[in-house]
């Protein structure tokens, strides 16, 4: 006689399809776990390595700048490369109240920081706002094999500015020194 029938059908499959989606689930686990540990053991014996951009660079020969200020780099580097009949030198674009960064007027001839409204004038001087300080040059110097305008962003002149009605000035012979001015 026949004995009872095995429980076959959908109640098997179901078993069988949970079985199998909890083995999958518990590899899944498994393998985020030990992916995790692998990125944690990495991490641990890779040399935490912090990209700056280089503080000493080359901004091309002087005869690529024209009489004025030049913003090309301003955005890239944070300076402008500022020339005369003289010669060229370059200030940092960086506000000397908190930080900011101004921008050249060329109708004006001034630098205006967005933030508190300090002003500038092409030598860097303080014609308003609550700027306590000229404006940084970086020191300059022509590569001996190119010729190309090396700059050292964190070499910074910084004298001190006589208050004066004009604003707070600094004498622009006491700037135009090496290696801060470059004459051409
Ligand atoms: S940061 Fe430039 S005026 Fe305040």
């Amino acid at each position: 006689m026949a004995g009872k029938p095995k429980d076959v059908g959908p109640n098997v499959d179901r078993r069988r399809f949970l079985t199998l989606a909890g083995l999958g689930i518990g590899w899944a686990g498994l393998g985020a776990s030990l992916g995790g540990t692998a990125v944690g053991a990495f991490k641990y014996m890779a040399p935490s390595v912090t990209y700056e951009p280089p503080t000493r660079f080359k901004i091309g020969k002087p005869s690529d700048y024209g009489i004025g200020v030049d913003n090309r780099l301003k955005k890239e580097r944070q300076i402008w490369v500022v020339r005369d009949d003289v010669g060229l030198y370059v200030m940092v674009a960086i506000c000397r109240h908190l930080g900011c960064t101004p921008n050249w007027f060329v109708g004006q001839q001034r630098f205006r920081c967005p933030c508190h409204g300090s002003i500038y004038d092409i030598a860097g001087n303080v014609r308003g706002g609550p700027a306590p300080r000229a404006l940084w040059r970086a020191a300059v110097s022509l590569d001996s094999v190119d010729g190309q305008v090396v700059v050292d962003f964190t070499q910074r002149q910084d004298p001190d500015p006589k208050g004066t009605v004009d604003g707070l000035m600094v004498d622009e012979k006491m700037r135009r020194v090496k290696p801060f001015f470059l004459e051409l």
